[in-house]
C-alpha cells in the first residue's frame, strides 16, 4: 500500500515535470545521448550522470556531484570497507566525522559515542585516532527511547521514528568493535551510566540517538567536559525525521554560547 503510494506520486511529479521539458533540455539530452555512443569513455557516464541528475531534479532531490574526489578516497574506502557489520553505513557522514577525527587527534582527552548501534561510527573514529585512548559508548542497546512531543515530525509525509527502533544487542556490536581494544561499553539509558566518566575529559564526542531527550542529556554532560577545541558531532541534526535531536542541540549551544554549524551532510557540529 505505502509502495502504491510512493509510486502513484513520483509518477505524478514525473508527468508534471515532463510538462515542462523544453527544447533547449531536448537539445541537451540528445547531444549527451549522440556523444555517448560515439564519444570518449567519460561520455557515457557524463550521459547517465545526466540522465539521473534531471529525474532527481524533478522528484526534488538531488544526487551528489560526480567530480567529487572524497567518494574515491581509497583510505576511506579500506577503513569502511574492513567493517564487516550488517547495518547499512552512511558514508559522507562518516567521512566527516573521520577527517574531524583525524585532526582533533593532536589533543588530549578521550573520545566518546552516544548512539553506535554496530558501532559503524565508532569504529571510524577510533581507526581515525589509531592510538589506544579510551573510546567511551553508550547506548541502551535495546533501540531508541521514548520520544517526546519535540519528537514529533513537522514535515508532512514524513515517518515518525518509534520507541525501540535501531536495536543492536551488546555482543554483536562488542564483535563489530573487536579489533578495537579501546572501546569501553556502557549499556544502559542515556544519562544512566555517565557519571562512570563524570572525571574523564574529551576532544570529540558523537551524538546519534535521534530523539531530544538524549541528546540534549549527552550535550549537557559532554560539553563542560571538552578540552578547548574538541567537538561535539550530531548525526541527526539536520533530518527532518528527527526534529528533537535539532530543538536539543540548538538549546544545549545558546546555553553554553556556541551556534550549531548546519553541515549539508545533515551533521550539526559544535566546537568548543
Ligand atoms: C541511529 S542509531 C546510531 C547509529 C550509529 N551511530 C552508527 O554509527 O551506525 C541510534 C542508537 O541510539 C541508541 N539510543 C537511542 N536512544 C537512547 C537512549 N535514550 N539511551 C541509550 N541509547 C539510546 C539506540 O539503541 C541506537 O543504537
Amino acid at each position: 500500500m505505502a509502495l502504491a503510494t510512493l509510486l502513484n506520486s513520483c509518477q505524478t511529479r514525473v508527468l508534471t515535470r515532463l510538462g515542462e521539458f523544453d527544447k533547449v533540455q531536448f537539445q541537451k539530452l540528445a547531444r549527451y545521448g549522440y556523444r555517448s555512443l560515439t564519444g570518449a569513455p567519460h561520455e557515457k557516464r557524463d550521459f547517465a550522470f545526466y540522465v539521473m541528475n534531471q529525474l532527481a531534479k524533478w522528484l526534488d532531490m538531488r544526487i551528489y556531484n560526480k567530480h567529487t574526489n572524497w567518494q574515491n578516497d581509497r583510505e576511506f574506502l579500506a577503513l569502511m570497507q574492513s567493517f564487516q557489520a550488517k547495518y547499512p553505513r552512511v558514508k559522507e557522514r562518516q567521512f566527516f566525522l573521520y577527517n574531524l577525527a583525524r585532526d582533533l587527534r593532536r589533543l588530549p582527552g578521550e573520545t566518546a559515542e552516544c548512539g553506535a548501534l554496530g558501532g559503524a561510527s565508532s569504529h571510524v573514529i577510533m581507526s581515525a585516532f589509531e592510538d589506544d585512548r579510551p573510546h567511551h559508548i553508550f547506548d541502551s542497546f535495546s533501540g531508541l527511547s521514548q520520544p517526546t512531543e519535540h519528537d514529533t515530525p513537522k514535515t508532512q509525509g514524513v515517518r515518525a521514528l518509534q520507541a525501540g527502533e535501531f536495536a543492536s544487542p551488546l555482543d554483536e556490536t562488542k564483535a563489530n568493535l573487536a579489533s578495537h581494544a579501546s572501546a569501553c561499553f556502557y549499556k544502559g539509558w542515556i544519562p544512566e551510566r555517565f557519571p562512570e566518566v563524570a572525571d574523564k575529559q574529551f576532544c570529540l564526542v558523537s551524538i546519534d540517538v535521534d530523539f531530544y531527550e538524549p541528546t540534549r542529556d549527552s550535550f549537557e554532560f559532554f560539553f563542560p567536559r571538552l578540552v578547548a577545541g574538541g567537538a561535539i558531532v550530531c548525526d541527526d541534526y539536520g533530518f527532518s525525521t528527527c526534529p528533537g535531536a535539532k530543538k536539543a542541540m540548538d538549546e544545549m549551544a545558546a546555553k553554553f554560547d556556541r551556534h550549531v554549524v548546519h553541515i549539508p551532510t545533515g551533521q550539526g557540529l559544535v566546537l568548543k
